[in-house]
């Protein structure tokens, strides 16, 4: 069948100063694709008056959203990364402040990015591959063949689970309250995950709990290559205040989750809509190398990020005012034709592949990229090595009620031998 959006909204249809892409329900029906190819070419910096976050302009193009990324002085993190700022939604606090550094201006962020970066390290990654490699090959083991079942709790969730048990070294047991506490400090009301506000601070007070009993035990032991073993030794992190740590380990743990949980269903759907791109990649696995930024340029896990003005800059002939919200929509720039040669299709062997958007640009870029691409590219080893004939996707897609995170909540699937 074809996976392809179920709804589509007719731009045309819209005025253009009435487009407002912050609607979650656009990515959870795969709508939004037409409203951006419509600002895009008409409205690239475009000024929503009204939304449920209030007002704010919308950044469309690849080469403004590099713009606005790299010039942290003028468009500033600081409490700014989502759209949501609690004020519009009645949520208790201010959302960004779950997401420390991630929402934070110099020199406060380079501080704090600099104390966990040395988790992310290429050598302190590769000491993981072992591990990861492992539990990819017993999770695949396990898959029926011939018979459906739904990849996203089976293959991507679950692996997932493991990949942050390992980098924070939590019991494998317990994998799975990980993700719960991932899912719900994203959560919104009503997204099937959380019904309140009250509920999401509820269920983080005891993951703060956890996560500081961990930290003490870390601290009476000899340090180790996991991350709550580097914060707890760290001479850096000493003088971080419990909200900081507490704010970091929510941000490790949901910056690797549903990223690169949502990039490992997403390739399976791309693969399934464009089997000629199968049929390559089954004919030289050696083109893993260039699919794996290739899925995550495709997926966009992370469709936008917020910043706000610091004073008043012209982009895109468009007068942005001190103080005013911005969303640089990766999902969007991602799929500007300007900038990458037939964007909106899904070629594994770009000679470019890593010119996409998804890990951001400038001082913020993603410092999880290399750790979610090898676990990307563990994965299509592993199944490579099956010989599988092709991994049909037999069902509709369901896909997350969200306007942040671009997620694929069931994938149902059929492995052919
Ligand atoms: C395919 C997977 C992933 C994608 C698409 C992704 C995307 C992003 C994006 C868009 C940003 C913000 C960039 C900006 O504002 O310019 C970011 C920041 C960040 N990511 Fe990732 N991420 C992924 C995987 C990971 C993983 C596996 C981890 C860690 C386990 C991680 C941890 C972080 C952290 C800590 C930041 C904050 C960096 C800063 O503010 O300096 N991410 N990521």
């Amino acid at each position: 069948m074809d996976s392809s959006a179920t709804t589509m909204v007719d731009p045309q249809s819209i005025p253009i100063d009435q487009i407002d892409v912050s609607d979650p329900k656009l990515y959870q029906e795969d709508a939004h694709w037409p409203l951006f190819e419509r600002l895009r070419r008409e409205d690239p910096v475009h000024y929503c008056a009204d939304s449920a976050y209030g007002a704010y302009w919308s950044v469309t193009r690849y080469e403004d959203i590099v713009a606005v990324d790299s010039n942290h002085k003028i468009f500033s993190a600081h409490h700014a990364v989502m759209l949501d700022d609690g004020r519009h939604s009645g949520q208790t606090e201010d959302a960004t402040v779950m997401l420390p550094f991630l929402a934070m201006d110099p020199p406060e962020h380079d501080k704090q990015r600099k104390i966990v970066t040395p988790a992310m390290s290429p050598a302190n990654i590769a000491k993981l591959e072992a591990t990861i490699r492992r539990r990819v090959q017993e999770v695949l083991d396990m898959l029926p063949i011939g018979a459906e079942f739904d990849w996203v709790p089976t293959v991507s969730i679950e692996l997932t689970a493991q990949m942050l048990a390992t980098l924070v070294n939590y019991p494998l047991k317990d994998r799975h309250q990980l993700v719960r506490w991932s899912d719900v400090s994203v959560g919104i009301p009503g997204d099937g995950v959380i019904d309140s506000w009250e509920q999401r601070d509820q269920e983080l007070k005891l993951f703060a709990q956890t996560f500081l009993a961990l930290r003490e035990e870390r601290r009476a032991a000899p340090p180790t290559s996991d991350l709550i073993s580097l914060l707890a030794h760290s001479p850096e992190a000493q003088d971080m205040s419990i909200q900081d740590y507490i704010s970091n380990v929510i941000l490790l743990i949901v910056g690797g989750n549903d990223t690169t949980r949502n990039s490992m269903s997403g390739s399976i759907l791309a693969l399934h809509d464009h089997p000629e791109e199968w049929a390559k990649l089954n004919a030289n696995p050696a083109l893993i190398e260039s699919m794996v930024p290739e899925i995550i340029r495709f997926q966009t896990p992370l469709i936008y990020m917020g910043r706000r003005a610091t004073q008043d800059v012209e982009l895109g002939g468009k007068l942005i005012r001190k103080g005013d919200k911005v969303a640089m929509w990766y999902i969007s720039g991602n799929r500007d034709s300007e900038a990458i040669e037939h964007a909106d299709r899904f070629i594994i062997d770009r000679p470019r592949p890593r010119q996409h958007l998804s890990f951001g640009f400038g001082i913020h870029r993603c410092v999880g990229n290399r750790l979610a691409e090898m676990q990307l590219r563990i994965l299509w080893e592993e199944i490579l090595k099956k010989g599988w004939k092709r991994i049909e996707v037999t069902g509709p897609v369901r896909r997350a009620y969200s306007n942040n995170i671009r997620g694929i909540v069931s994938l149902p699937v059929r492995i052919h031998a």
